[in-house]
């Protein structure tokens, strides 16, 4: 008779693999031994306090900062490329600070980001309404949760095995979180994304997996939802309490919302 084991289907081989992941910034270890994986669909949740290395994992992802470790894109080893190696083979980044260039319009910022043959323009269309009616407007006079969704644009455009994207919820008023969140949903749809997120509503409405970061650890791997539904791992690991993780409220100001 067989097992109830040989009967689960085969799991999908992930998009994103880093195996004992470090680095260090400026001689502190920033990043310690740090492994998971991503799949290759759906969005999966980077989690952890501040300063805990979430930024600088995905940048030791990227190689932007140095590091050790293995690598792996869709099961190529990629920790030896250059950062524009990495990027070339379908690693889009977004990063924390939603970087637009002020002095150009939003047409000329997204055409700037056109790294393929063919971009795809039509999916940005659609995703993003708003930017194609601002074509012509500065992007430095762009409120900060349309300079959010011009960096999404960007990104986007090109055809990724996968996005890295950084705090894109952070400093903005709570409808455009929304308004944001549900472009991500939309996003995810056609491209596996790594986020990482401060606000555990967003969490809650997007993230099917999630890994936790703490001291440049990983202390935490699982399912989105068992992680924010147990309170003592919330507490624990981003000192907050379960209401916060639940309504997205904060409960200790700067610490996980
Ligand atoms: N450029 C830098 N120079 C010195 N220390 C840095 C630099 N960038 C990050 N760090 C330190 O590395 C640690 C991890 O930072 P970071 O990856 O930005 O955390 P997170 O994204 O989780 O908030 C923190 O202690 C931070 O102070
Ligand atoms: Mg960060």
């Amino acid at each position: 008779m067989s097992t109830a084991a040989e009967h689960r289907p085969a799991e999908a081989a992930p998009i994103l693999r880093v195996e004992g992941l470090s680095a260090r910034i400026a001689g502190q270890q920033v990043v310690e031994d740090v492994s998971f994986t991503v799949p290759a669909t759906g969005i999966t949740a980077l989690l952890g306090r501040n300063g805990v290395g979430k930024t600088s994992t995905i940048k030791a992802i990227i190689g932007l900062i140095d590091r050790t470790g293995v690598v792996e894109l869709a099961g190529e080893r990629i920790e030896k490329e250059a950062t524009f190696k990495i990027i070339q083979r379908g690693v889009g980044y977004v990063p924390e600070d939603r970087e637009v260039f002020s002095g150009l319009t939003v047409a000329e910022n997204l055409r700037l980001a056109e790294r393929d043959a063919s971009p795809r323009r039509q999916l940005v269309e659609e995703l993003f309404p708003d930017l194609l009616a601002r074509a012509g407007q500065m992007a430095g006079t762009l409120s900060g949760g349309q300079q959010q969704m011009v960096s999404l644009a960007r990104a986007l455009l090109n055809t990724n095995k996968i996005l890295l994207v950084d705090e894109p919820t952070k400093g903005l008023a709570p409808k455009i979180v929304g308004e944001v969140a549900d472009t991500l949903a939309e996003a995810a749809k056609t491209v596996p994304i790594l986020l990482v997120e401060q606000n555990l509503h967003v969490v809650r409405q997007l993230a099917e997996g999630a890994v936790v970061l703490s001291g440049g650890r990983v202390v935490h791997t699982g399912r989105a939802l068992d992680f924010l539904d147990d309170a003592g791992l919330i507490h624990r690991h981003l000192g907050v309490s379960t209401d916060a993780a639940s309504h997205g409220d904060p409960v200790e100001k700067g610490a996980a919302l």
